[in-house]
């Protein structure tokens, strides 16, 4: 197993001023398989970090440690200077997507309406507030034209966006989002991408991004977290996203190659992914299929 020091500073012991979230000497094992070790991490305040890996290498575990639904093996997780805790409303998801059913009566606004607390200061919302306060997520999302539609009836990329306006509606301080480009279309991945990348820019909340594919939000992420092989490596992409780093990482020769912006991942053992600009396939970038991969 590599425990893998950063190649970059992953913050003093106590963390920066600015982090929301901090990790330290954090280990996640399963039985006797450890998932990774070792973990220093603080994702500070409008920080964009995608989250890279290989099937099983423990991303979706991550963002659970992170929402208090699973413990860690080791070490220790600090939200907003507090001990995690389990349903903590300034954590947004946005879970690994799932279409709504076929017959859900839910319209969009309704369900970005849910996201909302409904009690400010414990003073309820009168309606018309809320009523405004879901007409201005639904607009921040692009999702205006949709709003009385029935989400069931809607594409997967805009369930994505309401999907996204819903975990916005909590105004949260960290945006945690589980593959959001999975199964969208080129110009939806921009357009998703670009949303989660401006949201936290004008509302400054931190973001874990989970992706297989880092070319749609390369120029947009300030760091990567990749793990492999109960290892990690942190940083920058063009300190992390390096042949010398990744093969260091796999413990065996890894490419990565960069092309017209783009980088590719060539002969990465467990890994079935390029970071590669691609519409993705269900059971192709993702050995289990999508539903194996269930938050
Ligand atoms: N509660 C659990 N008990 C035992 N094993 C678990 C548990 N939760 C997750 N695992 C295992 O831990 C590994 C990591 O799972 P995780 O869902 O975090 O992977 P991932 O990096 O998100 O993968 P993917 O890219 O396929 O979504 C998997 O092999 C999974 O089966
Ligand atoms: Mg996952």
């Amino acid at each position: 197993m590599t425990r893998s020091p950063a190649p970059s500073s992953a913050g003093t012991p106590s963390g920066p001023a600015d982090a929301v979230l901090s990790l330290r000497d954090a280990s996640l094992a399963f039985g006797d398989r450890t998932l990774w070790s070792g973990l220093d991490l603080d994702v500070r305040r409008g920080e964009f970090i995608a989250v890279l890996g290989a099937n099983g290498s423990g991303k979706s575990s991550l963002l659970k440690v992170i929402l208090g639904q699973q413990r860690l093996s080791g070490g220790s997780i600090r939200f907003l200077g507090e001990p995690g805790r389990r349903g903590d409303r300034r954590i947004g998801y946005v879970p690994q997507q799932k279409l709504a059913d076929d017959g859900t009566p839910l319209r969009a606004r309704d369900l970005v309406a849910l996201g909302l607390s409904g009690h400010r200061w414990g003073v309820p919302l009168p309606s018309t507030a809320r009523r405004r306060e879901v007409d201005e997520l639904l607009a921040a999302v692009g999702a205006t034209a949709y709003a009385n539609v029935g989400v069931s009836t809607l594409s997967g990329g805009e369930q994505q966006r309401i999907r996204i306006g819903q975990a916005l509606a909590g105004s949260p301080r960290l945006l945690l989002c589980d593959e959001p480009l999975l199964s969208l279309d080129l110009t939806h991945q921009r357009a998703v991408s670009e949303l989660i990348d401006r949201q936290r820019r004008e509302r400054d909340f931190g973001v874990l991004f989970v992706t297989h594919d880092v070319n749609p939000i390369l120029g947009m992420v300030d760091r990567v977290l990749y793990l492999a092989g109960g290892g990690f490596r942190i940083g920058t992409p063009d300190e992390v996203l390096r042949t010398e780093v990744l093969s260091e990482l796999y413990g065996s020769r890894v490419d990565v190659i960069r092309t017209h912006g783009r980088v590719i991942v060539v002969g990465a053992p467990d890994h079935s992914h390029v970071h590669e600009e691609h519409e993705p396939t269900p059971g192709r970038a993702h050995g289990r299929g999508a539903e194996g991969l269930a938050s």
